[in-house]
């Protein structure tokens, strides 16, 4: 698939606590087709402590505003710049990147955890479009640390898991009563351990199950090989064969 180096306008910005944002970003011309699950790499302007792009998942993607929205947690000196930016200036990026999630199976459910939340909302759209409905879990820490939760409704039976108990369920995501269900796939994305436990029942239970990782990444196409993950054929490059993979392929990984 192409890949373009191109400027967009920020158009959007919303703040929904000091930890999470969303920019909404337009291109003046017709974006590409774009696979729930890929993601930029962001130029970070204006901060020459942040020399590589920064990889960030796309989190929604509307064709007729040729817009795309990027939700993003601040971890550091990048995603902090990020966060300072505002309606009017412009970000460059590098996209569309990775493959993305397949959108297969009749009962399906979305686990997502922290950050790890962001593709889902355009994979749920992209189920929603083939006319299936998934449960889409959302855990984190607290209610404040799920910060899109109405975005989903349309889209799915959407449930909630936080640890502190402050929205939905108490506990994990795995031990919400929504997760042990007959599933014939489940998609994942979030904090390690989480991806893990998600892939182990579903691979224990012959659910198929994608997983999509966020290790740390420079180059973003293949070319530096600082993202490999080592699955069960060898090394491979997170942002160029990844970031989302079947867990069939990631039991070396998903064991350790
Ligand atoms: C394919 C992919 C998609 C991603 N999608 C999103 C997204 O949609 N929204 C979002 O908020 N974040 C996402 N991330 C994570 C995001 O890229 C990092 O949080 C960001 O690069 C950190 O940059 P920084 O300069 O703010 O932090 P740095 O100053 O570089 O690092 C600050 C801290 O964050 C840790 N960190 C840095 N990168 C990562 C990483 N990839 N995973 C875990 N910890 C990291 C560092 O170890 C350090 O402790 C994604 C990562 C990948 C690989
Ligand atoms: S980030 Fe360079 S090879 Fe993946």
């Amino acid at each position: 698939m192409k890949k373009y180096i191109t400027n967009f306008k920020i158009v959007g910005k919303r703040v929904f606590n000091e930890t999470y944002f969303s920019l909404t970003l337009q291109h003046p011309e017709k974006l590409p087709e774009i696979a729930a699950g890929q993601f930029v790499e962001v130029e970070v302007p204006g901060n020459k402590q942040v020399m590589l792009r920064r990889p960030i998942s796309i989190h929604d993607v509307d064709t007729d505003s040729n817009t795309l929205t990027l939700l993003v947690q601040v971890v550091g000196k990048g995603t902090r710049t990020l966060s300072e930016m505002s309606i009017g200036e412009t970000l460059n990026l590098v996209y569309p990147l990775g493959h993305g999630f397949s959108i297969e199976g009749k009962k399906v459910l979305l686990v997502g955890g922290g950050a790890g939340i962001a593709p889902l909302l355009h994979l749920s759209k992209c189920f929603s479009a083939k006319g299936i409905k998934p449960v889409i879990l959302l855990g984190g820490r607290s209610a404040s640390l799920i910060p899109v939760q109405k975005e989903f409704e349309p889209y799915g039976t959407v449930a909630f898991a936080t640890e502190d108990g402050s929205l939905g369920e108490k506990g994990l995501v795995t031990q919400h009563s929504l997760f042990p269900a007959d599933y014939d796939h489940i998609y994942t994305c979030g904090p390690t351990p989480m991806m893990k436990a998600v892939a182990r029942h579903a691979l224990s239970n012959g659910i198929e199950c994608e997983v999509s990782l966020e290790n740390m990444m420079a180059c973003g196409i293949g070319a530096c090989l600082c993202c490999v993950v080592d699955s069960d054929e060898g090394h491979k490059c997170v942002c160029k064969e990844g970031p989302v993979f079947n867990a069939k392929r990631l039991t070396n990984w998903i064991n350790k």
